[in-house]
């Protein structure tokens, strides 16, 4: 249907990036993205059309976003010759506009794309054999000045070596170490670095990419402060392993809760900063402040209730809620990864699968046919009874009714 929408408007329409690349390997990929020559945003107004679903068109881009009504998501770009101003200039007027697309992409498995028009249907388009690179499982750039053009390329590299366990080519290697000799990083404060950043961080298990970050030297970049004792020690390590395993637990509860593990491990790796530190961090990939702050409240607060459990776990389970409740579920993790006791993670674990559920057994009408009259009062009484159902000092209705008289 694609392809006949582009075919009925005279354009061509090419399947392209990720998703061939996924296709090809014969992974799962929710997110179709589409080139056309053309012009993107009548396509897209026509996909809609015929396929249903909505459509946000950025016109200075010639690029749209459309959501199907089952929730899959197309975005559209243009492919437009004049889009491409290279410092060397290529010799422009023997490319299609798709080659030149191709070419500006970040790595060569990404840099595929398919015919999508009904005549040509599913042909597969690879003009700088990339074909061969996936097999040879291999991230290779395009050409020489692609980390020059976007540094945070560098971070997609590690992220996809690291999550389909490809190589990175000795060539594009040799690049990132010149990217990093010429500060290119250091002078951007591109916020598409925290972006890939933060995929890296939503990756299944993000350790062996963070280590080749380090390795890669950049650590430096992004955190300046780990440098003077910068080892990738075992504490480091220990901290980051204990995040993922926090976060894995943690999604296999179902709690339908949804995390952002990436704040978890940037608290982790950050877990020996201060908090001036962060915020250097916030303003370099601009981050904005009131999730800076978080961080920051959350991460002292988790530290400070590390130390305290590092000394005596309490007895009582209330005094237990009373401590974590107001670490957010990012900050309980947090505080999973920098515990130094198994008693502090079971602690933890207890707390978010049972105590902060409990509740008390009697709700307002009860109070109120009790007497009690609604306000600041109830609270307090509510939670009075909530403490003593954890401590176990009531277990019926009855017991808290008892207990409150
Ligand atoms: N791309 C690029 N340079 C970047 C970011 C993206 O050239 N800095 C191109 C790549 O061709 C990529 C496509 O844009 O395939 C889509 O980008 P994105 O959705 O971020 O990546 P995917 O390849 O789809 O990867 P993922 O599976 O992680 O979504």
């Amino acid at each position: 249907t694609i392809g006949e929408v582009a075919e009925d408007i005279g354009f061509k329409a090419y399947a392209v990036g990720g998703f061939v690349r996924d296709l090809l390997q014969k992974q799962k990929n929710l997110d179709l993205d589409i080139v056309v020559e053309g012009d993107g945003i009548i396509f897209a107004k026509q996909l809609v059309k015929t396929l249903g679903g909505r459509v946000r068109t950025h016109d200075r881009f010639k690029t749209a976003n459309i959501t199907l009504a089952n929730g899959f998501k197309i975005d559209v770009a243009t492919a437009r010759l004049e889009y491409y101003e290279y410092p060397a200039a290529l010799p422009t007027v023997e490319l299609s506009s798709i080659k030149l697309d191709l070419y500006r992409r970040d790595f060569t498995i990404n840099a595929m794309a398919l015919q999508l028009n009904p005549a040509l249907f599913g042909t597969l388009i690879d003009f700088f054999s990339c074909q061969n690179d996936l097999k040879d499982k291999l991230i290779k750039v395009l050409h020489n000045l692609s980390f020059v053009e976007d540094p945070s390329r560098i971070l997609r590299a590690v992220r996809f070596e690291k999550r389909m366990d490809f190589k990175i080519a000795r060539h594009t290697e040799r690049l990132i170490h010149g990217a990093v000799k010429m500060d290119l990083f250091g002078k951007t404060n591109n916020p598409r670095i925290f972006t890939e950043l933060k995929q890296i961080f939503e990756e299944e298990n993000p350790i062996l990419a963070i280590r080749r970050l380090a390795d890669l030297e950049l650590f430096q970049f992004l955190w300046p402060d780990l440098l003077p004792n910068l080892k990738i020690d075992r504490r480091f390590l220990h901290i980051i392993r204990q995040a993922q395993q926090a976060i894995s637990w943690f999604h296999l509860l179902y709690l339908d809760e949804p995390i952002e593990p990436w704040r978890v491990y940037l608290l982790a790796i950050m877990a020996r900063s201060r908090p001036r530190q962060i915020e250097t961090f916030c303003e370099r990939f601009q981050i904005h402040d009131h999730i800076c702050r978080e961080l920051i409240i959350q991460k002292l607060t988790a530290d400070e209730i590390g130390n305290k459990l590092y000394g005596r776990i309490p007895e009582k389970n209330s005094e237990i809620n009373q401590m974590l409740k107001n670490l957010t579920n990012e900050g309980l993790l947090y505080l999973m990864a920098i515990a130094r006791k198994k008693e502090i993670k079971k602690t933890v674990s207890l707390y978010v699968t049972s105590l902060r559920n409990v509740q008390s057994l009697l709700n307002g009408d009860d109070l109120k046919k009790l007497g009690y009259i609604p306000g600041e009062q109830f609270k307090k009484m509510f939670s009075d009874i909530t403490d003593a159902r954890l401590d176990g000092l009531v277990k019926s209705r009855e017991d808290e009714k008892q207990f409150i008289l």
